[in-house]
């Protein structure tokens, strides 16, 4: 393999400001963006360490022992977490997705979530509260997630072969204790539960049809992925990308399928039911059919920057305004200033844009600022 150059420009050190606007933004919970999308959804990246190395994420040879991982201390705390949740809250966001690295990885992570369990939307009713996992610590923690207010988990799995899991995941870990963990978390109420299998052509799409019959009936919803040029280490390869028509056409020879409506607006997956009844299925498509038009997602990293799009270069340093001792007012104005700024759209602009060559600012990776 060709040695990776890895650019001393880190997107963690480069960062945007968050200004207080002069005049203040008021929490309506109706604040749109430069292209008049909403704000909905909140991913909280709690931490950007991960016990698995799957190579289209955190490729083994960059994201090795000697990879600068963020010191404790540049971690926002649970309470600035729920603090700015609840001021992201008030300007409409009506989701919460924990997210990592692993998100189960970070120390008291029941703590954070009953906190969060308390906040509510500008309706009044409680955020939906989910969380995106690798399954691994899900046997021993699912309980403890539901006690503590957690509603729902997804979790990461892309085959049931064993082996073919194993190298997926570059760790050599047994499919058996994932399947295990999402067994525990549907025991423990924390459905409805999503299945999100990553495809990459050459590797993983004979575990297509099987990963189907598997879930096919069984309340869980399985959604796969395009692999996606997200981050700058993968390796991204456009022949490796399967488009999700393929995906739905080999399913659909064996399954018969039909489409459904969706089930919210902006929303990621396409939704199919199998003619039967017994369930359905969603695809992602963020290569082949963007979904900017609706975009309504920010995230927040590890250490509190906002990212607008899941492919930015650069975070908006909302850290360094909570720790200057700025009043909640003046945090809010901050985050609606930057979310009506937003024209951020990727997916739509990709295919007329330059390559990235690596001299750029980099994209930020999926493991600091979750999926
Ligand atoms: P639900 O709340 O259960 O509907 O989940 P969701 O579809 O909103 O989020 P989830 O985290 O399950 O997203 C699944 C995958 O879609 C992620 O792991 C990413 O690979 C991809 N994805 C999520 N959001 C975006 C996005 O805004 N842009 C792009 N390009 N991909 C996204
Ligand atoms: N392409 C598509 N999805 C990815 N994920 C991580 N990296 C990629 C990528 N390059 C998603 C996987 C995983 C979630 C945490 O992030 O779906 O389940
Ligand atoms: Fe870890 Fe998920 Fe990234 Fe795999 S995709 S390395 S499980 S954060
Ligand atoms: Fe949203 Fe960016 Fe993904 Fe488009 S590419 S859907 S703007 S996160």
């Amino acid at each position: 393999m060709s040695e990776r150059v890895i650019p001393l420009v880190d997107q963690r050190v480069a960062s945007l400001p968050a200004h207080v606007p002069a005049k203040p933004i008021p929490t309506t919970g109706l604040l749109g963006d430069a292209l008049g999308r909403p704000l909905r959804d909140l991913r909280i990246s709690v931490t950007d360490r991960c016990n698995f190395r799957c190579s289209y994420c955190m490729p083994k040879d960059v994201f090795d022992k000697d990879y600068p991982y963020l010191p404790h201390s540049a971690l926002l705390t649970f309470e600035e977490i729920t603090r700015l949740a609840r001021l992201f809250a008030a300007h409409g966001v009506r989701k919460l997705r924990l997210t990592g690295g692993e998100p189960l990885l970070r120390k008291n992570i029941e703590i954070l979530i009953e906190q969060l369990a308390g906040l509510r939307t500008v309706d009044g009713l409680p955020l939906d509260l989910t969380l995106t996992t690798n399954g691994s610590l899900l046997t021993r923690k699912a309980r403890a997630l539901k006690a503590a207010g957690l509603h729902r988990v997804t979790v990461s799995l892309d085959g049931l072969d064993d082996a073919v899991f194993r190298r997926m995941n570059d760790v050599d870990f047994p499919v058996a204790d994932v399947l295990e963990g999402i067994e525990a978390a549907r025991e423990a109420g924390l459905g409805p539960i999503k299945v999100n299998m990553v495809v990459k052509r050459g590797t993983n799409e004979h575990e297509i049809v099987r990963m189907a019959r598997h879930f096919k009936g069984s309340g869980i919803v399985l959604r796969f992925i395009e692999y996606m040029d997200v981050g700058a280490t993968n390796g991204w390869r456009m022949d490796e990308v399967m488009p999700s028509a393929e995906v739905v056409a080999m399913i659909h020879r064996e399954l018969p399928l039909v489409q459904l409506d969706p089930a919210a607006p902006g929303e990621t997956a396409e939704r199919w039911g199998y003619a039967d009844g017994t369930g359905e299925i969603g695809v992602i498509s963020s290569v082949t059919q963007a979904f900017c038009r609706d975009c309504n997602r920010a995230r927040l990293s590890t250490e509190g920057k906002l990212y607008l799009c899941l492919f930015a270069s650069q975070g908006h340093d909302l850290r360094t305004l909570l720790r200057s001792g700025a009043t909640d007012q003046d945090i809010a104005s901050a985050i609606g200033a930057i979310w009506q700024g937003r024209e951020d759209r990727y997916s739509e602009l990709r295919a007329s844009l330059p390559p990235d060559d690596g001299q750029g600012v980099r994209r930020v990776e999926m493991s600091y600022i979750g999926g």
